[in-house]
């Protein structure tokens, strides 16, 4: 199950306290419908008051900052020599993404914000202010609106999570071209939705005609296996719902899925995993059953038995997502 750090969660809670439940409730409820059905072209934007930006924050944070943080843990994992001192966010939001990078990578010590809605900035300021992490506390939250190439410092890390399908459609390549141009490594989260997929691979194609190589999840820098409109590559963290996230997104189930789908690429030559767990473990008496992505293979069943001894216990911890073999 994946948890917040005990910092973002306290910043929330405080940040929440007190707050109007049944506002929050129709403000979630909106921006569930929204997220869905796509956004009324008379709304100023997504996050456009403050009412959005706190149920944003009560029930879509949690989740995107699970979401980011496994693929940051993925990437990390790969990219053994890479002490990031520079991370920029753009689209940030209330900052889950600079949360997960300082817990990720702790090295980070400059950190840049480029958000265009301002009562998503004060709000994630807020919240920042109560990370252990320095460069949370001090990030610098600059109001940007995207709509062409993003004028960024040169970063070591560049982060861009749930932001690309909001993006007017033009302005995405020439958005991913600029952040390519100006980062070692650039890791991009979107809806592990079908539509979501289709934008990550646009994205992937895009890095690697870029000169930039995959670091996660793809073992690789060829076409993408998976039958296009038959299967997309997703993954997905288990996360608990607090009772205020229970309440306002009208759920009574104690926990949600997370479902996301993400690119990792850099500019640097490095080892890659030979291959990655697509689907979630089939972990049966003597048996664990993994579908994987592989350099050589492309999509492909494997089976590990008990017989395999070391190989099998380490089938036993693997979760879906993780490279393979460990
Ligand atoms: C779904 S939220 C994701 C927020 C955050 N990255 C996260 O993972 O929780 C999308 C964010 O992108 C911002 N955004 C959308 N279009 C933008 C644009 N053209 N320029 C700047 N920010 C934009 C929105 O204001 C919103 O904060």
């Amino acid at each position: 199950m994946a948890e917040l750090p005990p910092d973002l969660s306290t910043a929330l809670d405080e940040a929440l306290r007190g707050a109007d439940s049944g506002g929050l409730t129709r403000a979630a409820q909106k921006l569930i419908r929204q997220y869905r059905d796509g956004f009324d072209p008379a709304e100023r934007m997504p996050l456009g008051s403050a009412a959005d930006v706190a149920a944003y924050a009560a029930y879509r944070m949690p989740a995107t900052y699970a979401a980011v943080a496994a693929a940051l843990r993925h990437s990390a994992a790969l990219l053994p020599g890479f002490a990031p001192r520079t991370h920029v966010d753009v689209g940030g939001g209330t900052g889950a993404a600079i949360w997960a990078a300082a817990e990720v990578w702790p090295s980070i010590e400059e950190t840049t914000v480029l958000e265009q809605a301002p009562e998503a900035i004060a709000f994630g300021r807020r919240l920042a202010g109560r990370s252990d992490s320095p460069a949370v506390r001090e990030a610098r939250w600059l109001r940007t609106v995207i709509d062409g190439p993003v004028r960024t410092p040169a970063s070591d890390l560049v982060t861009m999570s749930y932001v690309l399908g909001e993006l007017p459609p033009g302005a995405r390549t020439d958005a991913v071209r600029s952040l390519a141009a100006e980062a070692a490594v650039v890791v991009l989260v979107e809806p592990g939705t079908p539509a979501g997929y289709e934008r990550i691979v646009e994205t992937r194609d895009l890095l690697i005609e870029l000169g930039l190589s995959v670091v996660a999840p793809c073992p690789h820098d060829g076409p993408c296996p998976i039958p296009r409109g038959e299967d997309w590559c997703h993954f997905a963290e288990r996360l608990n719902r607090t009772a205020l996230h229970r309440r306002i997104k009208v759920a009574s189930l104690g926990f949600e899925d997370e479902k996301f789908c993400y690119v990792a690429a850099a500019r640097n030559d490095r080892p890659r995993a030979s291959g990655r767990v697509v689907r979630r473990p089939l972990k049966r008496k003597g048996m664990v059953a993994l579908r994987l992505c592989t350099e050589t293979s492309g999509v492909t069943d494997v089976t590990v038995s008990k017989r395999q001894g070391d190989l099998y216990r380490a089938a036993r911890k693997i979760d879906w997502g993780d490279a393979w073999p460990p």
